[in-house]
């Protein structure tokens, strides 16, 4: 057998990564890659790596290669120091992610429901009234990012504004980047930075019931969270509550244009709305992989992985392996028994912080979508955003009527 290299770079990834992850997770499951680092691509590789307490988040724990610094990015040294709780691992994680949880309790998750569900309409309105209508544009971009603004309790904002910076900044996930787009990267992260400063000191002087203001009282209680940490857990909150669901939205309404018999069964039953909503996060993986870096030489089915190295987790390849989801884990369907188990919100003491508020946005974009809109069919050539870890749509244009 030929060897096989990770290289999401290649013609046709975009569209279909799927084939180059599957010969991956059959030939090549421990993967060293070519740009350094590893990658696991079967499921129980993934979930146990995720899970592993002996394994760092903290980039200051890996050595960096030569392409993972560039060698432009000198003047940026200080924004590299970014502490969100993605980034920490325990005493520092443990303590700001308890701070923040509080914002996330099912409680007040449930409590967003009627608020969800109007933006939902409004939205599906808006796009009855035009006939053909961009999904993104219209549904999957702006309920997350108002949503997870009005959470934070954040005011009037430019919205394409910050949706090009956060786009900017997202892209350093990828496995890849050019030099360029590392400095747009930093230069937005700045932007990002210095806005969400004004609005905190804004917030201060305009406290409200929303997590910013509980946030500020937390730092502003002394030892529990410092200025800089609270603009990161800020920034990270903001950008991880709109950069992902977009890509559930998005491209799960897409694959359920392309499989109407899936679109059907969803239209008739209301009951699988929750179901649905996970096997599409098992089937495209809004956020494609995680990572851990190891502290001491690990060994996973006989590769021998060295201390402080990067190793990417492909959630994407782990939803679709067939040694956890069977001979059929190539196939979509919504009634799944265990579509629930996917890693796509990874697992561990990382796991994704805002699942459940993804979920209910997810359940009621997409399920009130297909209801309202039974003849639903793609307009135009859907765009991608040219993303490969927070792959998905920039737009999908749809006839509705
Ligand atoms: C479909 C939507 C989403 C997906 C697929 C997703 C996926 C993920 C993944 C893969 C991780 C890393 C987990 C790990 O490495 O074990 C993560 C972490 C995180 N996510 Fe999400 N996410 C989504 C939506 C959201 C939303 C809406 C928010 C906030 C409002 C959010 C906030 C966070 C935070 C704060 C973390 C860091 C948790 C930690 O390090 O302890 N995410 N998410």
């Amino acid at each position: 057998m030929t060897a096989v290299f990770f290289n999401p770079l290649q013609d046709g990834f975009t569209e279909d990564p799927w084939t180059h992850l599957a010969e991956l997770r059959e030939s090549e499951p421990v993967h060293a890659l070519l740009t350094g680092g590893y990658a696991l691509f079967r499921y129980d590789d993934v979930f146990a790596l995720l899970r592993d307490p002996e394994l760092s988040v903290d980039d200051r724990n890996a050595d960096l290669t030569e392409l993972d610094r560039g060698t432009l990015l000198e003047e940026f040294d200080d924004d590299m120091e970014f502490e969100s709780i993605l980034g920490l691992d325990p005493p520092d994680h443990t303590r700001l992610r308890r701070l923040i949880s509080k914002a996330f309790t099912p409680r007040t998750i449930e409590a967003l429901r009627p608020r969800i569900e109007q933006m939902v309409d409004d939205a599906l309105d808006r796009m009855a009234d035009a006939g053909t209508a961009d999904v993104v544009g219209e549904l999957a971009f702006p309920l997350p990012f108002d949503v997870i603004s009005e959470m934070l309790g954040l005011p009037d904002v430019d919205k394409e504004q910050i949706r090009d910076w956060s786009g900017a900044i997202v892209k350093t996930l990828d496995p890849i980047i050019s030099d360029e787009e590392m400095v747009a990267a930093f230069e937005a992260n700045r932007n990002i930075d210095g806005y969400l400063a004004d609005v905190i000191e804004w917030k201060r002087k305009n406290p409200a019931e929303d997590i910013l203001t509980a946030m500020i009282e937390a730092e502003e209680a002394g030892d529990r969270m410092s200025p800089k940490e609270l603009r990161d857990q800020v920034n990270l909150l903001f950008v991880a509550g709109h950069e992902t669901t977009v890509n559930l939205i998005g491209t799960g309404i897409r694959e359920l244009l392309d499989h109407p018999d899936q679109a059907t069964l969803l239209r008739d039953d209301p009951s699988l709305d929750a179901n649905a909503v996970d096997e599409l996060l098992r089937w495209v993986a809004p956020v494609q992989m995680s990572r851990r870096i190891t502290l001491k030489a690990t060994e996973v089915r006989g590769v021998e992985i060295p201390a402080r190295a990067f190793v990417s987790t492909s959630l994407a390849s782990a939803n679709r392996d067939p040694e956890k989801f069977g001979p059929a884990a190539g196939e979509l369907d919504l009634a799944r028994a265990d579509a629930g188990q996917h890693v796509s919100f990874g697992s561990g003491i990382h796991y994704c912080l805002g699942a459940s508020l993804a979920k209910l946005e997810g359940q009621f974009a997409i399920g009130r979508f297909v209801r309202r809109f039974p003849n639903a069919a793609i307009a135009a050539e859907p765009v991608w955003n040219g993303r490969i870890n927070l792959r998905g749509l920039d737009e999908l244009q749809v006839a509705v009527n």
